[in-house]
């Protein structure tokens, strides 16, 4: 018996089918209710006693090496079944996988960017939750000055220098003269909220491009010549500029800037209501009181700020006519911007 045993363990280690049948076959033929092993053990019962223990033990072994052996022989054919199957055939052409694109105000606030940048200004950004003094106090809107009311403002927390979210990227402004060295040349991009009823003209969200200039000597002349070299670079080199005067309690003079309709050329047409000029921002020499608030010294520095609604060049660019657009990430809308990346 103990050379049957030796017999069967070398036969069991050579085992070598290649197929499910050949395992089943062999498995029978070892395991199965008439098999080899399994008359062995049926055999065991006429041992002499004394020799029950070392051959219980030995076919014990034999028993679990057969069954070890067949279960290996199984994964090894499935695991080659899996890997030849279609799923892994490597000559199939890729799957095509669809790629997203920008947002239409990503990509405008991207190419406003470039253009300062390409003009030696850097980027700067702050915070969307503000406290009163960098989006209102410094920038000389005193408490109860009425010239808040031309941004209606959510409060966070009320009080002394309360909390709110920032209206204007102005706030980034303030930041930057308190921390930055001199001289500052700065584009802050950045979301705006204001408490505005929601319309194709105003959103409670928007996104502001601010520029800031300051350093000895800075005229409205370098002002004016700034915004004209951005309009051409934007709109067209053919593009021309107005400026209107305005007000803006952080800027002395003040002025809002109209760029010549890049539609109609300065004809008239729907577009720019018949004027043939479009409003594109609003910009003015920072006001002495606001570079004293930050710790500038007004007698040696000069400087002027500008600020622009992303949204507002995105519509004027592509026409889109009503602001909610941008905000809906309604697909079919969003697609039409695909190669504009
Ligand atoms: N902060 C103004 C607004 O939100 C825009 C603006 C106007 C910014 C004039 C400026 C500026 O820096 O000089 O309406």
């Amino acid at each position: 018996m103990k050379e049957r045993i030796d017999a069967l363990l070398a036969d069991i280690e050579s085992l070598a089918c290649k197929t499910e049948k050949e395992i089943e076959e062999a498995r029978v033929r070892l395991l199965g209710k008439k098999g080899e092993i399994t008359r062995l053990f049926e055999e065991f019962r006429t041992v002499a006693p004394e020799m029950k223990r070392e051959y219980g033990q030995k076919l014990n072994q034999l028993k679990n090496a057969a069954a070890a052996k067949i279960e290996s022989l199984k994964n090894a054919v499935e695991e080659n079944v899996s890997a030849s199957s279609a799923s892994f055939d490597l000559t199939k052409p890729g799957e095509p996988f669809p790629l997203g694109s920008r947002h239409p105000v990503s990509i405008v606030r991207e190419e406003i960017i470039g253009i300062f940048r390409k003009f030696g200004y850097n980027v700067a950004e702050g915070p969307e939750i503000e406290d009163d003094w960098h989006v209102f106090e410094a920038l000389n809107f005193p408490p109860e000055h009425p010239a808040r009311d031309m941004q209606d403002t959510f409060f966070v927390t009320s009080g002394h220098n309360p909390i709110l979210l920032r209206t204007h990227t102005s706030s980034v402004q303030v930041r930057a003269m308190e921390s930055m060295p001199l001289p500052i040349r700065i584009v802050c991009p950045g979301r705006v909220f204001r408490n505005e009823a929601i319309s194709a003209r105003a959103h409670c969200i928007f996104h502001q491009v601010e520029g800031l200039y300051i350093d000895e000597n800075v005229t409205f002349a370098d002002l004016k010549q700034a915004i004209l070299l951005f309009a051409r670079e934007m709109f067209g080199s053919d593009a021309r500029i107005r400026m209107r005067p305005s007000y803006f309690p952080f800027t002395e003079p003040s002025a809002e800037v109209d760029v010549s309709c890049n539609i109609c050329h300065g004809k008239g047409c729907n577009i720019c209501k018949g004027t043939g000029w479009l409003e594109i921002l609003g910009c003015g020499m920072v006001d002495p009181n606001v570079l004293e608030a930050s710790g500038i010294d007004s007698k040696k520095y000069s400087g002027f700020a500008f600020g622009m609604g992303v949204e507002r060049i995105a519509m004027l660019k592509w026409q889109v006519k009503d602001l909610r657009n941008y905000f809906e990430n309604d697909l079919r809308f969003l697609r039409e911007f695909e190669t504009s990346i």
